[in-house]
């Protein structure tokens, strides 16, 4: 019972917190007045097009690049620089070309001062985690695309990270690895629920992925609406013929996509 309240009470305060962020590069505001919170075992989808800034926010709450306005909070701490416990998955993988699957697993561990006894056995721990047995002395360029994924998801999660940071990070493989990926970071997410922040430009990949969507839009770009996606977990392939599944996917859709059309006109004439 006290185990259960002190859960409750931890899961009741948000782990990531941004207050009025903002990004500016020279004249260009980027983003202005970002506000939205993040719990515990939560999974929150940011979707916006190319270009509003979802990459620098990231990189923001990683603690990589400072913000121009506000602040971020994790665990009520402001973020001023890179710390312990959040980890991040990028897009093109990230991996060393020069190291194998297995060094690659265990760099972040290193970077976190693991112990070599640690490393050792929590990178096969890991490497069998995302499915990537048999191939931990392949270097990058011997595995493929969606491979090399998995293991810069193997990467993050070995530090057992307490924020996930993902970066489109589907969104270099082709159609059906994408497919795959997102439901074995699904399988990997119940067994390992933490707080995680996805951003992608998939409408489909936010609403499977997330418990809410934040959609990020406009110039500068700001938070147009922060959905909540009330489908069950475990969420699997079923999930993607539920009816709910389909209107929050046109829900999500004719928001991001209202004035879409408008400014495609705007910007050629
Ligand atoms: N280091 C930088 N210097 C100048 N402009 C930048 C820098 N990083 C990003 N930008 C600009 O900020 C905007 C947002 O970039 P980004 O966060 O990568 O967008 P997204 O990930 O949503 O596509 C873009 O216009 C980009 O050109
Ligand atoms: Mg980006």
């Amino acid at each position: 019972m006290a185990a259960q309240s002190a859960n409750a009470v931890q899961s009741g305060q948000p782990r990531i917190v941004v207050v009025g962020a903002g990004k500016r590069f020279g004249d260009h505001q980027v983003y202005r007045n970002v506000n939205f919170s993040v719990g515990s075992r939560e999974v929150l989808a940011i979707i916006g097009p190319s270009g509003c800034g979802k990459t620098t926010l990231l990189r923001a709450i990683d603690g990589l690049m400072p913000l121009t306005e506000g602040e971020i909070l994790i665990e009520g701490e402001k973020v001023v620089e890179p710390r312990g416990g959040v980890a991040m998955v990028f897009q093109h993988f990230g991996l060393f070309p020069w190291k194998t699957v297995y060094q690659n697993v265990g760099y972040g561990l290193k970077l976190a001062g693991a112990s070599a006894a640690v490393i050792a056995e929590k990178v096969p721990q890991f490497i069998d985690l995302v499915g990537l047995n048999g191939f931990e002395h392949h270097y990058p360029y011997q595995i493929s695309g969606g491979m090399q994924q998995r293991c810069g998801l193997a990467r993050a999660l070995a530090i057992e990270p307490r924020v996930l940071l993902m970066d489109e990070p589907f969104g270099a493989v082709d159609a059906q690895t994408r497919e795959i990926l997102q439901f074995e970071l699904l399988r990997i997410w119940e067994m390992r629920p933490t707080t995680m922040v996805f951003v992608t430009h998939s409408i489909d990949e936010a609403v499977l992925m997330g418990d809410r969507v934040v959609v990020l839009k406009g110039h500068p770009a700001g938070v147009h609406e922060d959905i909540r996606v009330d489908l069950a977990r475990p969420r699997t392939r079923a999930t993607l013929s539920e009816g709910r599944f389909a209107d929050l996917r046109e829900y999500v859709w004719g928001t991001l996509m209202a004035d879409a059309r408008k400014a495609e006109f705007e910007v050629t004439q």
